[in-house]
């Protein structure tokens, strides 16, 4: 048999109703907030990812699934949204003198080595905006976040690490410092560090190498190279924060993998998913559109880490399986399918977002009830010749096994009360 491809999620019918339930809540949160929903394409032009997310990052030097087209152009699927993002507004004249609040969903393609919480087709909830330069949207940004692992009950379980990277000028000038204390020291760095020395030092910090952690006690620090104005911008989402009673943590190592950065960068970790704790990142990127070519415009975002967050939640809840129905539709006697629909199909109307279930393929009304029970349905609903004919259903209720027939009117009442 052919095999998938190796780091391509597949997502079975056990493992969705958790993971869609993630994706929903953040959307709907997200609506709430006022973003508006932008589908951006799977595939972009590979210049688009080089010079937005940079040549130099991990992602674009060795992570793209790129390839040629017929035109001989060549094409990368997108490994993250920002960039796409940035370039959709711009071309469709959306980001001139005007504010933007927008999120996306879908899947993002990394070749990177598989393991738990990574693939190499992974999902994201991105959210960006453009035209706002104060901290306050910063903050904004986090409280979505914050708000939706309340809402996803891991709030105890993941905590925020914050940092500046002051403008580029600074980022700049912090480059030539470290590349100047790294130097002498470069063969006892360990490989990937030795690299990034050339290509991006600023990652040398991200190393998980205990060595070059020690090599880098007494590096200079970035916080000395950001200046005023940067430092009242971060106060000012501190501040902000602390308002919102966000609990934070300053991490001054905290540098990210993408260029595009400027001042704000956060990530939530969690410590339930071992090495891929990450389940969101995002910052401020001031620089990206007029890289793109558009006009210089303040933007600022995040990514949630769609399957990561499915693993938190089930990691802190460890969540039975969901039902497979809540409303199971059996039939006794000559009653056939056809009516079962047709009650399904009232339930559903009386009972919205309820999952209703009607028995196919026939069999004892007692192997019905088995598989309403192996689904985790709360209720059977029992439809005999008799009953229908008086204008009733039978209903059970699973748990403690209490039957009644009722007028269906009735029987519908009795069946909201169950859930
Ligand atoms: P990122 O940090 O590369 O940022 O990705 C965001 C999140 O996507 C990560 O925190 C992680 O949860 C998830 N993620 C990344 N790679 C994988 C993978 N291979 N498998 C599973 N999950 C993964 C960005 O992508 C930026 N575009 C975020 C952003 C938006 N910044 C500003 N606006």
């Amino acid at each position: 048999m052919v095999q998938g491809v190796r780091g391509m999620r597949d997502l079975l019918p056990v493992q969705t109703p958790r993971w869609r339930a993630v994706e929903t809540a953040a959307i709907n949160l997200l609506s709430g907030y006022a973003y508006q929903e932008v589908q951006l394409p799977l595939l972009e032009y590979t210049a688009l990812f080089a010079r937005g997310v940079g040549e130099a990052t991990d992602i674009v030097e060795k992570e793209m699934y790129s390839m040629s087209d017929r035109d001989g152009d060549s094409l990368s699927l997108r490994p993250e949204g920002t960039a796409s993002c940035v370039r959709v507004l711009n071309e469709n004249g959306l980001l001139y003198n005007q504010t933007q609040k927008v999120f996306y969903t879908g899947p993002m393609f990394r070749y990177e080595k598989p393991q738990r919480g990574r693939y190499r087709q992974f999902y994201q909830v991105g959210a960006e905006v453009f035209g706002f330069a104060g901290p306050d949207v910063d903050a904004e940004l986090v409280a979505v976040c914050a708000e939706l692992w309340q809402y996803l009950g891991v709030a105890d379980h993941v905590r925020l690490e914050i940092n500046t990277l002051g403008d580029q000028g600074a980022r700049r000038a912090y480059r030539e410092a470290l590349v100047e204390f790294l130097t002498p020291l470069a063969q006892r760095l360990d490989e990937d560090s030795q690299r990034r020395l050339q290509t991006n030092p600023l990652r040398i910090l991200d190393s998980k190498d205990e060595n070059t952690q020690a090599l880098l006690v007494g590096a200079p620090e970035l916080a000395d190279f950001v200046d005023e104005q940067a430092r009242a911008h971060f106060d000012g989402l501190c501040a902000t924060l602390d308002a919102l009673g966000i609990e934070y943590v300053h991490n001054p190592r905290l540098v990210r993998g993408l260029d595009y950065y400027t001042h704000t960068v956060f990530e939530w970790i969690t410590d339930q998913l071992g090495a891929q704790g990450t389940i969101c990142g995002g910052g401020r990127y001031d620089g990206l559109v007029e890289r793109l070519g558009g006009k210089a415009t303040p933007a600022a975002g995040f990514a949630i880490g769609t399957d990561r967050v499915d693993l938190l939640v089930e990691a802190v809840h460890q969540a039975a399986p969901e039902a497979a129905a809540d409303v199971y539709i059996c039939m006794a006697g000559a009653v056939d399918t056809s009516q079962a629909l047709v009650a399904a199909a009232r339930l559903r109307t009386a009972l919205p977002g309820r999952k209703v279930r009607s028995h196919m393929g026939g069999g004892a009304l007692k192997k019905q009830l088995k598989r309403a029970d192996a689904g985790q349905a709360r209720v059977a609903v029992i439809l005999g010749e008799t009953e229908l004919a008086a204008g009733e259903w039978t209903i059970k209720h699973l748990a403690d096994g209490e039957q009644q027939t009722l007028a269906v009117a009735a029987a519908l009442e009795q069946i909201r009360t169950y859930f």
